[in-house]
């Protein structure tokens, strides 16, 4: 099939080279010029494992193409894929500003029939607005072309975007026009293995269900980290307790890891525009609300720790913190809790010197060139002539550690991991006082 998408960003190119993978032709339509010309040489603008070969490879085929041309991309595909940012506008919500500019470029160069698909993350409602939007233009222009405007939310993680992308564990397609449904349909059979994924349902159902995931998951992190702050004063171990409520099939081991708090471009943003949305439709969303807050506390954990070990005093410290992004597997630094733990440190004169495998130069482009922000190589490059060590986010790459080594490079013996990539009493064995979260030395200190 035919197939444009419009926004070459994480959500569309990963789309478009999976579903050109898959045998499709896809065209992808971005306003950056740059962006464009660089795809074609083969440069990404992101970075997630095993993008760059399926890029370059349904390029080189022809079945991927890239263009800054809205009027070919609209003429080209039947089906019209939105995949352009919502970032949010000053109060949370989502801006559709983007959104709606495109439904407004496809209605200008409609020719037939066209199926308009909502990638992009967007509040309940905004396929009726891109409806309306589409609707206007093609008034303006005095013709009357048929079309349908259909919901289809991404659910990819970072880090394993193409994976999931290739092999989703459900397609979710809200639309009640009939041609639509059968279209999509065909789109997406080749991504049904074993059984068919896609679940068809109304529109607004289709955008409050990404919401709902997103939220729900944010919920159980929220919910285990306010677990794990009272581990610590109850002199419990939250990683036991974690294991004796995974183990009940009803709750699950996923998404109940204790940390510094959920990062990213997905949870906070889509959290907060869902508590404005229950806002804008007079209801208080009280849960929501207090998953936010809890998050919000928790990203101070680690500092406020490291604060009352050096008893309020970190005037010259100098702190080896290891991993930046907001997860694993990506440089991407959005939201992410190590950026509150180093402007903490700073504000109180402290040093950090960082080591991250991905996110160094995102961090470069963030924070520039400043004294007190080493960044370096290794991750024992990071610990040398530091204070202690301070652990953000679970690279593999820190998962075996030499704790020899670390002793003997900083000079307080101590850990904060805020991942709790350790066994405490292994950590302790070598002497290294540890800090996890909920348990280690933390259960002692604020118990
Ligand atoms: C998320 C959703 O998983 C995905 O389905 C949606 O489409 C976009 O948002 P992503 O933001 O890439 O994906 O990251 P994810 O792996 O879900 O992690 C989000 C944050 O939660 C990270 O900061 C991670 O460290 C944190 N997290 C996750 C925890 O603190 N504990 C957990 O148990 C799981």
């Amino acid at each position: 099939m035919k197939v444009t998408v419009f926004g070459i960003g994480y959500v569309g190119l990963v789309q478009a080279a999976v579903m050109a993978d898959f045998g499709h032709e896809v065209m992808c339509v971005d306003v950056d010029e740059t962006r464009v010309e660089n795809l074609k040489k083969g440069i990404i603008p992101i970075y997630e494992p095993g993008l760059t070969p399926l890029v370059e490879s349904n390029y080189k085929e022809g079945r991927l193409h890239f263009t800054t041309d809205a009027k070919a991309g609209v003429e080209f595909g039947e089906l019209q894929f939105i995949a352009v940012g919502t970032p949010p506008d000053e109060d949370g919500s989502a801006d559709l500003k983007y959104v709606l500019a495109v439904a407004r470029t496809v209605a200008q160069h409609m020719n037939g029939y066209k199926v308009v698909i909502d990638k992009s993350t967007v509040p309940v409602g905004t396929a009726d607005k891109v409806n309306a939007a589409i609707g206007e233009v093609l008034k303006e222009r005095g013709v009357d072309f048929d079309y349908a405007v259909v919901s289809n939310p991404e659910f990819l993680k970072e880090g394993a975007a193409v994976s999931d992308c290739m092999r989703p564990d459900r397609i979710v397609i809200g639309t009640d026009d009939e041609k639509a449904r059968e279209l999509v349909r065909e789109l997406y059979a080749p991504f049904n293995r074993n059984h068919d994924r896609i679940i068809f349902m109304d529109v607004r159902s289709a955008e409050l269900t990404k919401y709902a995931a997103n939220c729900m998951l944010a919920t159980k992190i929220s919910f285990m980290n306010e677990m794990s702050n009272m581990a610590e004063r109850l002199g419990a171990d939250i990683e036991k307790v974690r294991q004796g409520i995974g183990s009940d099939a009803r709750i699950g081991y996923h998404f109940i890891y204790p940390g510094c708090g959920y990062g990213g471009s997905c949870f906070p943003k889509d959290v907060q525009a869902l508590v404005r949305t229950a806002d804008s439709i007079g209801y208080d969303s009280e849960l929501l609300k207090a998953v936010e807050s809890v998050n919000y506390g928790q990203k101070e954990v680690l500092f406020n720790r490291v604060k009352k070990y050096y008893g309020d005093d970190l005037k010259g410290k100098t702190i080896a913190l290891w991993g930046l992004s907001f997860k694993p597997n990506t440089d991407d630094m959005r939201e992410a809790s190590s950026r509150v733990l180093m402007e903490r440190l700073w504000a109180e004169g402290a040093k950090v010197r960082a080591f991250d495998p991905e996110a160094m130069e995102e961090v470069q482009r963030i924070y520039g060139t400043r004294e007190d922000l080493e960044l370096v190589g290794t991750k024992d490059a990071a610990l040398k002539g530091a204070d202690c060590l301070v652990i953000c986010t679970e690279w593999k790459v820190f998962r075996a550690a030499n704790f020899e080594e670390i002793k003997s490079q900083i000079s307080d013996p101590v850990i904060f991991d805020g991942r709790n990539l350790y066994e405490p009493e292994m950590v302790e064995r070598y002497g290294l006082e540890y800090y996890g979260m909920g348990r280690g030395a933390s259960i002692k200190l604020e118990s």
